[in-house]
Order: C-alpha cells, then sequence, then structure tokens
C-alpha cells in the first residue's frame, strides 16, 4: 500500500506544463489520425466514408469522450497561448517558432468548419455528414475546399512536429522513425486525394434532383437564417481569437519594455565569462539569447537533465525548484544537493555564480573543429559496476609497478569477461570498472548478457588468481553490482578529453549494489529489475529488501554468493545467452 501510495507520488511529482501541454496534443492528435483516415476512405467511395463516419460520431460524441476531447482542445489552446507569452528562446530557432505558429493558426482555420458542423448539430440538431461538407465545399462555396486542405496539412505537421519533439529521445525512436515518416506523409495525402474523390463524386452526384432531395434537406443542413448565424459565430470567435493574441503580444511588449527600464543581474559562468540579464530569463534562456553554447537536449522541456549546472554563489537566494525539476533532478540522483539545479527551470532573482556540468555538445568547439560527438539521448540500459576488493592492501605491500601490472591484469580479465558477453567496458576509475549492456541490445537480451558477464568475469579471475598464485599472498576478490533503466547516454569531457558513457539514476544506483556486496557478503547483488527483465526463475535466487543510501525507500535485490553459479542459472534458462 505504502508503496502503491509512493509511486503515485513519483507520477504526480512527475507532472508539469510541459506533459500536460503533451498529453492534451496528444489526444487531439489522435483524432487527427482517425479524421484523416476517416478521409482517406474517399478513395473507396463516399458510402464508405459516411459509414465511418458513423463509427467515429458513436466514438468521438460519447460523453466520456467528449468530455476529454474538449479538455484537450481548451487546455492545449490555453497552454499554446501561454507559450506565446512565456517563450523567451527557443532552442531549435526555426522549428520550434513554427510549431507554435502553425499550433496558434489552426483555431482561425478550422473554425468554418467547426462551426458549420459542430456547432451546427448542437444548436439545431443539424445532421452534416459527408455529402453535405463536401457538397459545401466542392459545389457552394468552392473556395472552402482549399481552406480546409490548409486547415487539415497544418494540423498535421503542427501535430507531427510535436510527436517528434516528444520521442525523439527515446530509445526506440531510431528504430521507428523510418515507419513514422512513411505514415506522416502517406495519411495525409490519401486523405487529401480522398476528400478530392469525394468532392468529384459528390459534385456530380448533386447535379440530379434525387440526390438534392435526399441529402439537401432543411433537416440536414439548415436555413439561410441558421446558417447566418453561424457565420456570425465564426466571425466573432475569430475576432475574439485575434484580439487575444494581440493582447499577449502586447504583454509580450510591455513585459520587454519594463525589463529593460528594470534592474538586471549577473550570470558568471565559472570559466571568466559573465553577462548582464534582465530578471526573469531562465538560465538556458540567458545563455541562448548571448550565444553562449549550453547543453540542452531536450530543448529545455525538463525532461533531459542535461542542463544540469552546479551553483558556486549563495544557493539560499536561489527560487524553489519546481515539482518538475525536483522529479528530473531526483531521478538523476541529484536532488538532494541544493547546489545543482536545472538551467532551463532556473530563473534566478539575484547574481548568480555557476557551472554547467555538461559540455554544450552540438555547435560548439568539437563540431566546429569537424569532429563527430555524440549529443545525450535517453535510453534503457544496463550498468554493470566491478570492483577489486583489497587493492589498497595491495598497493600497501609492493611495488607501484607490481600493483599497476595485477590491476591491469584484473581489468583485463573483467573486460574480456564483459566483451564476450556482449557488453562493453565504458569506465575505469582506479580499480573499478563500469560496463554497459544493452547499447544494441533489447533490454531482456541485455539483463541476461550482464548475468552472463558476471560469471564469466568470476571465471577469467579464478583463472587469473591461478596464474598469480605464487605472487599473491590472497587469491584476487571482487563485487559487482548490476542495474538498469533509463539514463542518458552521450558523449561526456571537456574538448578533445570526451569520452562516451551513461548518466543517471540508475548507474548511480548500480554503484550502491556494487558497494552492497561487502555488507551482504556476497560477489554480485543484482536489481530486480535486471532480475525480472531477464525472465529470470521467481525462486532460483534469494531475494532481500536494502536500504540504498540516498533513497528513502527500500530496494529489493537478488544476491548471489559465487558469481559463478549465475552461469548455470542462466544457461538452464536461458541456453541462448550463454
Ligand atoms: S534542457 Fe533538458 S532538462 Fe533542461
Amino acid at each position: 500500500m505504502a508503496s502503491a501510495d509512493a509511486s503515485i507520488g513519483q507520477f504526480w511529482k512527475q507532472i508539469g506544463v510541459r506533459q500536460v501541454q503533451l498529453g492534451s496534443g496528444l489526444i487531439l492528435f489522435a483524432y487527427v489520425v482517425s479524421h484523416l483516415f476517416n478521409h482517406a476512405l474517399g478513395n473507396v467511395s463516399i458510402r464508405t466514408m459516411d459509414e465511418f463516419l458513423l463509427y467515429q460520431i458513436a466514438f468521438w460524441r460519447s460523453w466520456p469522450l467528449t468530455i476529454v476531447l474538449y479538455g484537450a482542445v481548451f487546455t492545449h489552446m490555453a497552454l499554446g497561448l501561454w507559450s506565446v507569452y512565456r517563450r523567451r528562446e527557443f532552442r531549435w530557432r526555426f522549428a520550434e517558432p513554427l510549431q507554435l505558429a502553425l499550433g496558434l493558426s489552426i483555431p482561425l482555420l478550422l473554425m468554418f468548419h467547426i462551426s458549420g458542423v459542430r456547432i451546427a448539430a448542437a444548436l439545431y440538431g443539424h445532421e452534416k455528414l459527408y455529402p453535405q461538407a463536401l457538397y459545401a465545399y466542392y459545389v457552394y462555396w468552392p473556395h472552402l475546399a482549399a481552406l480546409h486542405y490548409v486547415a487539415l496539412i497544418v494540423c498535421w505537421l503542427h501535430g507531427c512536429m510535436g510527436v517528434f519533439f516528444w520521442l525523439r529521445l527515446k530509445p526506440v525512436f531510431p528504430k521507428i522513425a523510418a515507419y513514422l515518416l512513411a505514415a506522416a506523409v502517406l495519411l495525409p495525402s490519401l486523405a487529401l486525394l480522398g476528400l478530392y474523390q469525394g468532392g468529384r463524386e459528390v459534385t456530380v452526384a448533386s447535379e440530379t434532383v434525387e440526390w438534392r432531395a435526399e441529402h439537401r434537406t432543411v433537416a440536414k443542413t439548415g436555413t439561410q437564417a441558421q446558417q447566418d448565424v453561424l457565420d456570425k459565430i465564426t466571425l466573432y470567435f475569430c475576432i475574439g481569437y485575434l484580439a487575444v493574441i494581440a493582447g499577449l503580444l502586447a504583454a509580450r511588449g510591455a513585459r520587454a519594455l519594463r525589463e529593460q527600464r528594470g534592474s538586471t543581474i549577473r550570470f558568471s559562468y565559472g570559466d571568466g565569462k559573465t553577462i548582464r540579464v534582465q530578471k526573469g530569463l531562465s538560465v538556458l534562456e540567458a545563455s541562448l539569447r548571448n550565444d553562449i553554447p549550453h547543453s540542452s537536449v531536450c530543448g529545455g522541456r525538463a525532461r533531459c537533465s542535461t542542463c544540469r549546472i552546479r551553483v558556486v554563489s549563495d544557493c539560499a537566494r536561489l527560487p524553489k525548484a519546481s515539482k518538475r525539476e525536483t522529479f528530473v533532478l531526483e531521478r538523476v540522483g541529484s536532488s538532494s544537493d541544493p547546489a545543482i539545479r536545472l538551467a532551463c527551470q532556473l530563473c534566478p532573482e539575484h547574481d548568480i555564480a555557476f557551472v554547467p556540468l555538461f559540455p554544450a555538445t552540438l555547435k560548439t568547439s568539437l563540431l566546429d573543429e569537424g569532429k563527430e560527438t555524440r549529443v545525450g539521448q535517453e535510453r534503457y540500459l544496463v550498468n554493470m559496476f566491478v570492483d577489486m576488493r583489497g587493492s589498497t592492501k595491495l598497493a600497501e605491500t609492493r611495488l607501484p609497478f607490481d600493483t599497476v601490472f595485477i590491476v591491469n591484469r584484473f581489468i583485463s580479465a573483467v573486460s574480456q569477461g564483459v566483451l564476450a558477453c556482449g557488453g562493453t567496458p565504458n569506465q575505469f576509475v582506479g580499480d573499478g570498472i563500469l560496463a554497459l549492456f544493452g547499447l544494441s541490445a533489447d533490454p531482456r537480451i541485455a539483463c541476461r548478457q550482464a548475468i552472463r558477464a558476471a560469471a564469466q568475469i568470476a571465471i577469467n579471475v579464478e583463472e587469473l588468481n591461478r596464474f598469480l598464485a605464487h605472487d599473491l599472498r590472497e587469491p584476487i576478490r571482487f563485487g559487482i553490482g548490476i542495474n538498469a533503466g533509463e539514463v542518458i547516454v552521450g558523449d561526456i569531457g571537456y574538448r578533445d578529453h570526451m569520452s562516451f558513457t551513461a548518466l543517471g539514476d540508475p548507474v548511480n544506483v548500480g554503484s550502491r549494489l556494487e558497494g552492497l556486496t561487502k555488507t551482504l557478503s556476497c560477489e554480485v547483488v543484482i536489481s530486480e529489475e535486471v532480475y525480472r527483465t531477464a525472465g529470470l526463475p521467481e525462486n532460483a535466487l534469494p531475494h532481500e529488501e536494502v536500504p540504498i543510501h540516498g533513497r528513502v525507500e527500500t530496494m529489493r535485490v537478488r544476491k548471489a554468493v559465487n558469481a559463478r553459479d549465475l552461469a548455470a542459472l542462466i544457461d538452464d534458462v536461458v541456453p541462448e545467452a550463454a
């Protein structure tokens, strides 16, 4: 019960304005997809279009869906208007303003259609299906057909850009990008063609008296007086909407004037660079406005954490982190340090000095020098920490050369085990190794590979112990922690000293699991996440609830006293991983 409450709490913590905007946008996008599909059926016949439309109406006009749909319309529109006021700088200077402009134009482009169909149905009970709508656009007011096409293309482009900005950081995106692109081109093309075919069919059919008697009745299309009222509604809505946008632009102008006249504050970047900015800008916006490269993989959407900074001035004067900022910082294990903040969310009120924690990747020195750098990306990875036990003692009793030789032999035994099982040795810190699994394998395979690698490392270290038996007072021992989850991967470092690695809470926890091998008196500690994803039987390894440093909740882990035993376990269950 307590853990269910904690998960609900976690869920609400991650919901910010961006997430609400995304959620409402996805609902509207689903509606547009179903609508375009319906239009595409015009390539078959008007009858097919109409038959499917009845299902659509039954679905989208049901009470729950009506509430959801209109809730999404108003929420998305309100947040779009709020963006006009709030945003000062865009990370992608063409794509983001374009998406915003397309979104703002949608209500104006669609209002004639909404008032002619939905408002007419609500006010007068009109029953307008495809024959009536296509007659209006292709026969009665032919110029409306072009407007309808433009509205459709604008809605689609706006939605596709939103989906792209949302999915581009997901691990699955590279795999599905080609399919999405094909769908993004095919669906609207077929829809436009379907409307055109339907329009032609109606144009020909409407010349007969019988067709007009059946489809142009007052019950279906209304009277001229009713149409006049609908036209007025469209006109007043458009005037009102334009007035709201004008008001927002005026408010932006007034704010800019106020800020110009108001006091400025100083941002110091830690490398000697200092700028003066108006209060109200976020640190990231200030960097972009002053052309100072600043890493921001998600474009300031509080998703990637790559804009992180360490504040080196007085943290007590910083505004409190929002719910969403706290959530992102918690995910990367930085929420307990008040000096770590997200540059895209922090709007300081006083002078501030800070150091960006990540190199500004794209369009910075590396790119200018023509080198390729891997920009941060969110993805699911398995991390494994391996640490050699007693290396300090080893160093005390040996010549430095001997110590380096033995540690290097240990690192090579571990690395060979990792490589043999499909992983990648990634970082070497002293006698500790971070290995990654899943860079080119799916999560299930990656978890199995990591567990198999733990056994292989044990076998390799045993061999090494035999080889060094005469040199060592006691055999080399080790501890391994394995964890998995969504992390940020990318090139981290400075100028020529960049290296590819993974960052995030799952990596920090993996390191702590390795530390737990000492207290749990075992060689390997595996998180429940890895164990379950690998598909191992429930009772094959004992489990335990353990406290994790820096976390309130305990964590369920599996422990293997001898890493070597994992080979038999995984070979029995998943022989293909061997
Ligand atoms: S830019 Fe992605 S979290 Fe700030």
